[in-house]
């Protein structure tokens, strides 16, 4: 059996995983850097690049002890090049091509985005193929047509802030800690999300499949401390105006990305749709996707949590490129932005 070293380092998780071509993870390690940005209230790049250079080879030697192989068991290399910050992607892509130039090993570039996606495969243990992708993360909020496991053509996606930067964004406007999803879910649990009115931007525009969240954060600003350029003092905040606001918040960023998916499934006439990111771990985004497979009468795969955020285990879509013979020269650049890849 085949076996490819995959590594991940595209945004703030240092991370890396031995895969066999029949899908099996044999290790899978990941070091998180959420402690070094909590103070901050975001990723900061140059810190995450930095503590990249410290991590990914420690964390590249315990993925191959973890499955019990040596670097010259492994048959390819593989490494997610884009997109993401672009520092943080050249620690891992320089990474990899030191490794692959070292050993003579193939060199595979995967996308992060897709492999978020590949995830529900993984999971599945079984063909996902032809479906809806999408993609729900810090980073990103991207719906894709996915032919085949090597045909991905974006949809659309968010024209500002991703779902997951919304959260995180209006978690820290109420007080509620980085990272602020996870927070803003438990804050919402106890509200009502009627009470404050909140937009929901370009859901109504049938003609396309993008999303954007950066108004909705104003709308919040504004309603909690009022118009100019107020104090953001979330401690004055009424612990119930607080789970309101939360309660709020989240169900217009769900009716969004729900109601996009709703289109794009109606749009290519697949009946699959996989989901992956880390807004996945989010048990009313899940309800509210289960509702929406019910609804439509689609199959739904989402990945377990360890596969939804940031991991090396996902980048086993290299496999498919593995067995496709295809193969990238040691010039690959990273790809900072969103790409075309098909
Ligand atoms: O995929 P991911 O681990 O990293 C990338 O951005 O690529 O996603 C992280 C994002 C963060 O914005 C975080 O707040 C969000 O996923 N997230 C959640 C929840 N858990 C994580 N958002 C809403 N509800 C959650 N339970
Ligand atoms: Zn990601």
């Amino acid at each position: 059996m085949a076996l490819i070293l995959t590594i991940e380092s595209t945004c703030d998780e240092s991370a890396a995983a031995v895969v066999g071509d029949d899908l099996t993870i044999h290790s899978s390690v990941v070091a998180t850097q959420e402690k070094l940005h909590e103070q901050f209230g975001g990723v900061v790049p140059e810190i995450a690049s930095r503590a990249h250079v410290e991590r990914i080879l420690p964390v590249i030697h315990q993925a191959l002890a973890k499955a019990d192989v040596a670097l010259s068991d492994v048959d390819a290399i593989a490494v997610a090049h884009q997109p993401g910050l672009a520092g943080s992607l050249l620690v891992g892509l320089m990474a990899a091509k030191s490794l692959a130039l070292a050993t003579g090993k193939p060199l595979i570039g995967i996308d992060h985005l897709q492999a978020h996606i590949y995830a529900c495969r993984i999971a599945a243990g079984r063909d996902v193929f032809p479906c809806v992708g999408f993609v729900v993360s810090g980073g990103h909020s991207t719906l894709y047509r996915c032919d085949g496991p090597l045909d991905f053509t974006p949809l659309g996606g968010t024209i500002d802030d991703a779902a997951g930067e919304a959260y995180d964004k209006v978690a820290s406007m109420l007080g509620l800690g980085f990272p602020g999803g996870p927070a803003l879910e438990r804050a919402a649990a106890g509200g009502d999300p009627g009470r404050f009115r909140l937009p929901r931007p370009l859901l109504d525009d049938d003609s396309r499949l993008d999303f954007s969240f950066s108004g909705l954060k104003t709308s919040v600003r504004y309603q909690l401390f009022g118009p100019g350029r107020p104090e953001l003092d979330a401690a004055s905040l009424d612990p119930q105006i607080v789970a309101d606001m939360a309660a709020g918040v989240q169900e217009a960023i769900l009716d969004c990305l729900i109601g996009k998916t709703r289109l794009a499934l109606r749009q290519t006439g697949f009946t699959r749709l996989c989901v992956g990111g880390g807004v996945t771990a989010n048990k009313r985004f899940r309800q509210r996707l289960e509702e929406l497979a019910a609804e439509t009468g689609v199959e739904l795969f989402i990945p377990p949590f360890s596969l939804c955020t940031d991991n090396a285990a996902m980048g086993a879509i290299a496999v498919e490129r593995f067995k496709a013979g295809q193969f990238d020269d040691l010039d690959l650049d990273i790809g900072a932005g969103l790409q075309r890849v098909s």
